[in-house]
Order: structure tokens, then C-alpha cells, then sequence
């Protein structure tokens, strides 16, 4: 059984098991969000953090990304810092950190007052298989574009010292957006489908990830897909796509969502 076999498919079942039938250097990019120290309660739950992540690197192409989106709880007053040890031992096993990005919520749960501000925000960690060998970056327009300044500062992560050099005046019409990515969670009609699942993340976040590190035919994996966020969003980008999920109940409400996307594929061709 290779990667082949389950292109474009729903898998029912534990991730760690099914991705041992993946051959090696198989997955362009993996998109996921894992079950967060057990802030909800998941049908069927098991999560072997480590065989994950091993089987996670042995799969990811050369150059290829891996996108982990998560969240501490806080236990007895304190935030686990589960995420954090999650992404040193992302490093540990061979993976770059090749940016700590952040998820922010610009509608939050509003949090009862336990003299902490309201957590508006999640880790979007991206690791890379050595490399990055696909970067589509998402543009946005410059605040100050035209203006002659007296010459604008960048930062060149390229070298390894980190100097700061004075280029463009005038200021450029755009430039890269940063890391920190904001969405409306869970009020999109297309967000609104996946509500059968407890914490699907919001389409647009998937669209993103999917546009800055892949091309079209490339394969996306998400080997924790809940309700099929990432699936959905892969086919549309034409992209292929790999769900696995350890519940019935989410599998099912997944190749529903996809099913919708194959239908409106199909109208668009006729
Ligand atoms: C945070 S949710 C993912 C939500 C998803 N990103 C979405 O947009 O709907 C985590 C999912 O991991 C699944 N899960 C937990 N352990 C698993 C395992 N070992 N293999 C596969 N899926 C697992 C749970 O059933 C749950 O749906």
C-alpha cells in the first residue's frame, strides 16, 4: 500500500498506523491540529505525540512543511507549555523551526476573569524537512507606499548574521504579510458546516497555509482532519489530499464536506 491508495480519501483510523503504509518522502505539506492536552473530549481519543511526529518527518518530503496549530490549557493556574515541548521535540527528531506563527482570533471566547487577559491566540509552528522548496508568499499592500523616506530597513534572514541594510525609496506598493495571521472563527458559511466537530480551525487559515507552501498537484496530509478543514480546502486549491481520523463520527462529517466541494466542482465544470 502506498501513498497512491489513499489519494482524495477519508481515512477512518489511527494516524501513526495509516501513515506506516506512506512511503518515505511522500507528503508536500501536512496541515493539523492535534488534541490539546485534553482540553475536549474526542470520540475515540489516543494520541502518541512521538510516533507521530516520527512518522510525520519520515514522510514529508525534502523541502516539505509541516504546519502544527495548537494551543496550551492552563492546570492549576499554569499553561502546560505542552506546545512548546512539542515543537523542541519536532527539532529534536530532525525537523527546522522554520517559523513560530501565531493564530490570532479576532473573535475570542470570552474567558472568565482569573487575573490573566482573555487568550486570544494559537501557535501556528512550521517545521521544514530541511529547506523550504515551495514558498508562494501572500502579499499585502505597504502603509507608507511612495513616500520618499530616508530609506526603509530591512532585516536579512538569508545570511546568518542578521544585519539590518537600508534599501527601497521610495517605499514599495507591497510586501510580505507577517506571521501573525488573523480570522473570524466559526461564523462562515463555509466554517459553519464543519459544526458537527468541537474545534475545527477556519477554512481561510487552511487556504492560506495551502497557497504559501504548495503548488497545484502537490499532496496535502492532514493525519488529525476532525471535519475535514484542511481536505476541503486542499481540492479546491487543487491540491490532492489525504484525511485521517481516528472517529467515525468526523470521518463521516468530513466526506460530507467534501462531498459538497466535489458537487460545486462538478457544477462549475457543466
Ligand atoms: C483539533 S481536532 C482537528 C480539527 C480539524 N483541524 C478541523 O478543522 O476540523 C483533533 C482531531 O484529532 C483526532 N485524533 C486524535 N487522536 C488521533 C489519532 N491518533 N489519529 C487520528 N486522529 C486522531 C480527533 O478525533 C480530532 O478530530
Amino acid at each position: 500500500m502506498g501513498v497512491n491508495n489513499y489519494i482524495n480519501q477519508i481515512i477512518e483510523g489511527n494516524c501513526v498506523e495509516v501513515m506506516k503504509n506512506f512511503e518515505t518522502d511522500s507528503i508536500d505539506l501536512t496541515i493539523t491540529s492535534p488534541p490539546y492536552d485534553n482540553l475536549r473530549n474526542y470520540k475515540g481519543y489516543e494520541f502518541p505525540f512521538e510516533q507521530i511526529a516520527q512518522e510525520l518527518f519520515r514522510i514529508t518530503k525534502s523541502g516539505g512543511v509541516v504546519v502544527w496549530v495548537v494551543g496550551d490549557a492552563t492546570i492549576n493556574g499554569s499553561e502546560t507549555g505542552t506546545s512548546f515541548k512539542q515543537a523542541l521535540y519536532f527539532k529534536d527528531i530532525g525537523f527546522n523551526l522554520h517559523d513560530t506563527m501565531v493564530f490570532k482570533k479576532r473573535n475570542p471566547i470570552p474567558q472568565i476573569y482569573r487575573k490573566r487577559y482573555n487568550n486570544e491566540f494559537e501557535y501556528m509552528f512550521v517545521f521544514s524537512k530541511g529547506i523550504v522548496k515551495t514558498h508562494n508568499p501572500i502579499m499585502i499592500d505597504c502603509m507608507h507606499a511612495g513616500l520618499e523616506l530616508n530609506g526603509t530597513t530591512y532585516k536579512n534572514y538569508s545570511k546568518n548574521e542578521q544585519t539590518r541594510e537600508k534599501l527601497a525609496k521610495p517605499v514599495k506598493n507591497k510586501k510580505i504579510k507577517g506571521n501573525i495571521w488573523e480570522y473570524v472563527v466559526g461564523k462562515k458559511q463555509e466554517d459553519q458546516e464543519a459544526k458537527g466537530h468541537p474545534a475545527p480551525f477556519p477554512c481561510e487559515l487552511a487556504r492560506d497555509h495551502i497557497y504559501s507552501w504548495t503548488n497545484k498537484d502537490d499532496i496535502v496530509l492532514d493525519p488529525m482532519c476532525g471535519s475535514g478543514t484542511t481536505c476541503k480546502v486542499a481540492g479546491e486549491l487543487g491540491r490532492k489530499y489525504i484525511g485521517i481520523d481516528i472517529s467515525q463520527e468526523y470521518c463521516e462529517l468530513a466526506r460530507e464536506r467534501i462531498k459538497n466541494i466535489e458537487m460545486q466542482m462538478q457544477l462549475i465544470l457543466e
